[in-house]
């Protein structure tokens, strides 16, 4: 049986050329880059030219650039760094209803722990946020926005410039969680985000895991979160991953412009893909279908939920995922469908396929068959 990955949002498998760059770097280039002998210099000047590299890519300064273990890490740097960095100037924070946990559980920490007040902004039923709700619920306390470039679950892409410039026109430090959208949308400069803060990872566009990086515009500087070393210019301590680093750094390069996921045909994949799981009975698309990530499409099983579902797709070789945590075998409905407007029950039966650039159509068929005889046999 052919197994069809329809899971990238997840992650993606690491591309040939990315590996081959790492290897030398889990071999002979052993060095610890704080190490003045001659094997941690070799090992400083590889990690030095990463960063190069990296800030090449995004059109940025080297020194903006803050590696980390993934997106996240650099969520959480992000966000712990800068409250805490201006909690002087204020204590009001906003994000929205349906960012990442790595994201949203920061806030909810920060809210109940240190002292801060946090405006979570809603979204319509296709998942979008109005920079409009943004703009009012700036005060004059406000002291960071965090909202995602590309949603995870249905894949809504979010007005992330104009909500950047409010910010900016107000004086409020923006931090954009680009961790799914790098790599399936047009990418020119990191600065296109208008944003102080970007969070991003590599193995979400064929790179390895456990590699991110943080773009902290310059002179923005958040409190480290990690402490016990000097690394990455008093940002973020603990001895450099250089073999992930390198890998990070190939991977911006080769897969960031073009973007690796070739958005026209995913998106002829997907909108066919929509209009034939569509048309199955209590299946319904969740999300927008203009303003997404060309390659993610997500639905509704009414009468079902998504573990049963997930488990039939399965059985016959196709990978997808729910939005959802699943633990111990209970699940939570999805909190980006609850905050769609979706009922608990059907919130809790969310199916997301993500495809990526080895997707192909015949794919796509497979799935819609499969996926109607699992509902049918889930929902008897
Ligand atoms: C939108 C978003 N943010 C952050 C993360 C976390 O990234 P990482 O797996 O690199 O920690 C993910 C991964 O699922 C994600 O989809």
């Amino acid at each position: 049986m052919k197994t069809i990955y329809f899971d990238y949002n997840a992650t993606t498998a690491v591309d040939p050329a990315v590996r081959e760059a790492m290897l030398p770097f889990l071999d002979e280039v052993y060095g610890n880059p704080s190490s003045i002998h001659q094997i941690g210099r070799r090992a400083r000047a590889m990690l030095d030219d990463a960063r190069e590299r990296v800030a090449t890519s995004w059109r940025c300064r080297a020194s903006e650039v803050v590696f980390t273990s993934g997106g996240t890490e650099s969520n959480n740097l992000a966000i712990f760094g800068t409250a805490r960095h201006l909690r002087g100037k204020g204590r009001h924070l906003i994000t929205s209803t349906i960012e990442h946990h790595s994201v949203l559980q920061c806030f909810q920490h920060l809210e109940r722990n240190e002292g801060f007040n946090v405006t979570y902004l809603p979204v319509n039923s296709e998942g979008v946020v109005d920079p409009d709700d943004l703009a009012k619920s700036i005060r004059s306390d406000t002291i960071l926005v965090s909202i995602m470039a590309a949603n995870n679950e249905t894949g809504s892409l979010q007005p992330i410039e104009s909500i950047g410039e409010t910010c900016r026109s107000k004086g409020v430090v923006f931090h954009t969680d680009a961790v799914q959208w790098f790599g399936k949308e047009p990418f020119e400069r990191v600065q296109q985000f208008n944003a102080d803060l970007v969070s991003f990872c590599a193995h979400k566009l064929h790179g390895p895991k456990g590699a991110g990086a943080l773009f902290i515009k310059s002179p923005l500087h958040p409190e480290p979160i990690a402490f016990g070393g000097s690394h990455e210019n008093e940002r973020r301590a603990g001895t450099e991953n250089l073999a992930s680093i390198i890998g990070l750094a190939k991977t911006a390069e080769l897969f960031l412009k073009p973007p690796v996921f070739p958005r026209d045909a995913l998106m002829r994949l997907t909108d066919h893909l929509i209009s034939a799981a569509g048309a199955i009975q209590g299946v319904e698309f969740r999300g927008s279908r203009s303003v997404r990530l060309a390659n993610t499409a997500s639905f509704t099983i009414s009468g079902s939920d998504s573990i049963t579902i997930l488990a039939g797709l399965d059985m016959e070789g196709i990978c997808a995922s729910s939005g959802s945590a699943c633990s111990a075998g209970s699940l939570e409905p999805s909190h980006v469908l609850l905050a769609m407007g979706v009922e608990p029950d059907l919130a809790n039966s969310l199916v997301r396929f993500s495809l990526g650039r080895d997707s192909t159509l015949e794919d796509v068929d497979r799935v819609v068959e499969v996926l109607r005889g699992v509902r049918e046999r889930a929902t008897k």
